[in-house]
């Protein structure tokens, strides 16, 4: 018999290649724009979920130590969310495990958010649509929304909390990319995404990279349609570049490309234009460059990174599915 009020789910981690940076409503994190994203199979967050009435206050352990204090209001204030959907009393117990390797800098709460989210609505035997699954999911992070369905996915900038909400695209088959994450630096960074999304209005550059979204969305979405490497490297390192021009020119300006960044970005430039790898780069709100690739190249790829510098350490990740429930005896 299995335990009452218990579930486990997973959900893994994504790539923006149109961007989410700002946000029209902070609070209910509705985004500024309309974003467009990659699961990545290799990197998750396996979240388990107990409520009890038993339970004086909500519990939460990341990788098996207690979370630090700010996880914690965090995770509560996503519980809150739950309880009031589900008009119930009942405190919970949260276990989570990410299986990427922590303080590199990959974000782990779009997968983090995205799997409590799921866990913690299975724990209570109910079964909401993914569609606001990926509405909840979305209140915890934003990029935790696009964690929710499948394959490549994107999450709709709107006026409403029941309108912003991710799915899919195309599924994790329709195209075969390649993730090649180099990680730059370890060190943590000063400023995390939710005080870059509120000061992204500062910077003069914003309301130009909100308003040309939708077309670099439709660029990004007919290059994946037609499988266009060229048209989907330009726009891709482009939306990059735009957001993080925006990060650079607003109060406080926030810098967080580290000179080998730098020289990896030119490096993978070089590598697609005379050598004919199907590479371009991708950064978010740190350091570690991602290098998408088609399936192919990817092993050239990691080879050329070591040749840049030995000090990076490399990781690697295809086109992943959504959240899903894990079976109890499952890992
Ligand atoms: C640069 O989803 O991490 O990775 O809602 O504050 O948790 P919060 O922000 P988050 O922002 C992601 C920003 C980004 C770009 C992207 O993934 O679209």
């Amino acid at each position: 018999m299995s335990e009452p009020n218990v579930a486990t789910a997973r959900a893994h981690s994504n790539i923006a290649f149109v961007k989410y940076w700002g946000n029209s409503d902070q609070r209910l994190r509705l985004p500024a724009n309309s974003s467009l994203s990659m699961n990545l199979d290799r990197l998750h967050t396996t979240t388990t979920v107990q409520w009890s009435l038993d339970y004086g206050l909500d519990s939460v352990t990341i990788n098996g130590r207690p979370a630090d204090a700010a996880a914690v209001r965090r995770v509560r204030k996503h519980l809150r969310l739950l309880r009031d959907r589900f008009k119930i009393k009942m405190f919970a117990r949260v276990q989570s495990r990410n299986n990427f390797p922590m303080g590199t800098g990959i974000a782990s709460s779009a997968s983090s958010f995205a799997a409590l989210t799921l866990a913690g609505t299975a724990a209570l035997g109910e079964r909401l649509s993914q569609r606001e699954l990926s509405t909840i999911a979305r209140r915890g992070s934003g990029s935790a929304a696009r964690s929710i369905p499948s394959g490549y996915v994107e999450w709709f900038a709107a006026g409403s909390h029941e309108l912003s909400y991710a799915e899919t695209f195309v599924d994790y088959d329709y195209w075969e990319l390649v993730d090649v994450i180099a990680i730059v630096s370890r060190a943590h960074k000063r400023i995390g995404s939710t005080a870059g999304h509120a000061a992204a209005d500062t910077s003069i550059l914003q309301k130009a990279r909100i308003e040309n979204a939708p077309q670099r969305l439709n660029r990004v979405k007919n290059a994946i349609v037609n499988r266009d490497f060229v048209q989907f490297a330009r726009v891709v390192e482009e939306d990059s570049n735009l957001m993080h021009a925006v990060m650079m020119t607003g109060r406080p300006a926030l810098f967080y490309w580290r000179p080998t960044s730098l020289a990896i970005m030119n490096a993978v430039r070089q590598w697609r234009e005379e050598d004919g790898i199907q590479v371009c780069y991708t950064l978010d709100a740190g350091p570690n460059v991602h290098c998408i690739c088609v399936k192919k190249d990817a092993e050239a790829v990691k080879t050329r990174l070591g040749q840049v510098s030995d000090a990076i350490e490399i990781l690697s990740a295809s086109a992943g599915r959504g959240a899903f429930v894990l079976d109890k005896d499952a890992g």
